[in-house]
């Protein structure tokens, strides 16, 4: 391939998802007719044993999914609660192994979501600086942008106080600005556009935009049909764990409306 003809970013994966199963195993759930011990390994047998009333449960979370994603794209995910959205981003980020399959992920991807992780027991000050590192930032750097975040996050002087004293709000628009000051490769967003005002929303929608300029790519999970119609040209559809459709967001987000009409008609 000729490095002049074709512009690189245009037409590189930058994900890559291949027969994905991610099984979820948890310890203590009460579970009748199912004896799964025999052919768990020696420590999950040992946990099991530990509590004879309660026995280790499977949960198959994603199902043999694959896709391939370019630089550049802003992909959405869709699905009804439990259907596996935030299990695949998990595992595209890294913080899941896949049980079968592969996930091929280049650059760095930044999973931000509601449950991003930060110390609740610090200030949203000391938040920036951890969140910043973490993201790779050096401490020169995170100081640069120290301004920039916060003011993107709209916390004020609450930046000084713990961040148990936020509301969910303050909390999420604060990891939104942390997450997306890196301005990362691949950035994936987890229902945060669900949160603050009309304002911070469009201005979570413009950085959006921002950062797939820089041609890195964008995944979406979102409640909101309308956010993702405005943000994504592709969507993937998820149900029960697998991968039902995937094409032009305005095909699936249609599809996906229309089997909501006729499993509540
Ligand atoms: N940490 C976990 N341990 C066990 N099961 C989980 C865990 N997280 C999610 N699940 C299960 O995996 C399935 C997919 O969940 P999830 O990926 O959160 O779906 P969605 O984001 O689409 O609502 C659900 O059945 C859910 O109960
Ligand atoms: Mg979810």
């Amino acid at each position: 391939m000729g490095a002049t003809d074709v512009a690189p970013d245009a037409t590189t994966p930058s994900v890559v998802c291949s027969g994905l199963d991610i099984v979820y195993t948890v310890f203590g759930a009460k579970q009748k007719g199912t004896d799964t011990g025999g052919e768990l390994p020696l420590v999950e047998r040992l946990l099991a044993r530990r509590n004879p009333v309660s026995s280790v449960r499977k949960v198959h979370a994603v199902k043999d999914v694959s896709f391939v994603v370019n630089h550049g794209e802003a992909v959405g995910i869709i699905g009804r609660n439990g259907s596996g959205k935030s299990t695949l981003l998990r595992a595209i980020a890294g913080l899941m192994p896949p049980t079968n399959g592969r996930v091929w992920a280049a650059g760095r991807p930044s999973l931000l979501g509601v449950n991003a992780v930060l110390l609740t027991g610090l200030t949203g000050a000391k938040n920036v600086m951890i969140g910043g590192l973490a993201l790779g930032l050096t401490p020169a750097q995170v100081r640069d942008r120290y301004a920039g975040i916060v003011d993107f996050s709209g916390i004020g002087d609450f930046v000084d106080l713990p961040m148990s004293a936020y509301s969910s709000g303050m909390g999420a628009r604060l990891r939104f600005a942390i997450s997306t000051a890196a301005a990362p490769d691949i950035l994936m967003i987890d229902e945060a556009l669900a949160t603050g005002d009309a304002e911070f929303q469009a201005r979570s929608r413009d950085r959006i935009a921002e950062i797939r300029r820089d041609a890195s790519t964008v995944f979406l999970v979102s409640h909101s049909n309308a956010a993702i119609r405005e943000s994504c040209d592709r969507v993937l559809w998820m149900e029960q764990g697998r991968l039902v459709m995937d094409g032009p967001t305005d095909e699936v987000v249609r599809a996906y409306e229309q089997s909501h009409r006729k499993a509540t008609a």
